[in-house]
């Protein structure tokens, strides 16, 4: 986090993509505060991926700015990937892997020094300790969900970017992960979280709404 502690960890202003003629991100501005749950709301396709990877720097937009845990998304993008937990729509974990593997990886791209410890501390909120030698890939979806927001974790995020972690878990496993949303925001964690489940967007006290690239409300 910079020195000067922004108000807002996401900051954002007038953004716009293109890819080829397609206008993906239509003038997306928002501000999530510190501690909140922000959802971001919108049927496939109309740009909320997009819009994700444009706020923490793995994309450039057009035209717009902003910053990300006070870091410019255009500039900093360096320091904005080492500050955030980005879970993927399709996140990757290795199916063959077991999960301390999988979770030691993660630590490692992170080149974190203390990796043991980390992973057993991980693995112990987790529960999954005794589990920890199982492939992945014998994992329920629901557990899958949980090893990856684990994962994202790891180096221990002031912000999540979740990119639909939900789409296609079973509403039980759904359920679960948002009350471990809200824990996680209770610890003064920021959550940004899209999905395209209309009953999900009631469980966030803000929520934007996203269609053909453009915010509606
Ligand atoms: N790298 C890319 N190149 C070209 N088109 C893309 C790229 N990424 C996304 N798109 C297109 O942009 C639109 C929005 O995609 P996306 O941001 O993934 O939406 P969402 O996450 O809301 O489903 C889609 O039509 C998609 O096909
Ligand atoms: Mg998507």
């Amino acid at each position: 986090m910079n020195t000067a502690a922004p108000e807002y960890v996401i900051d954002v202003h007038g953004l716009n993509k293109h890819f080829g003629d397609k206008h993906v991100v239509n003038d997306v501005s928002l501000q999530v505060a510190r501690g909140e749950i922000f959802g971001f709301l919108g049927p496939n396709g109309s740009g909320k991926a997009t819009s994700i990877r444009l706020m923490c720097g793995l994309l450039t937009p057009d035209s717009g700015t902003g910053t990300c845990l006070g870091y410019d998304i255009r500039r900093e993008s360096a320091e904005i990937k080492r500050n955030v937990g980005y879970m993927t729509q399709r996140f990757s974990y290795w199916e063959d892997l077991t999960i301390r593997e999988n979770l030691d990886f993660v630590a490692r791209i992170y080149q974190m020094r203390n990796r043991r410890e980390v992973v057993d501390k991980s693995l112990e909120a987790l529960g999954l300790q005794s589990r920890a030698s199982q492939l992945t890939g014998s994992l329920s979806g629901g557990w899958k969900q949980r090893l990856a927001l684990a994962a994202c974790m790891l180096h221990e995020p002031k912000l999540l970017l979740l990119d639909e972690p939900t789409a296609g878990v079973d509403p039980t496993a759904r359920r679960d992960f948002w009350e471990e949303l809200h824990r996680l925001a209770a610890r003064g964690i920021s959550v940004l979280v899209s999905t395209h489940y209309m009953d999900e967007a009631e469980r966030c006290p803000k929520l934007a709404y996203i269609a053909y690239g453009k915010l509606l409300a």
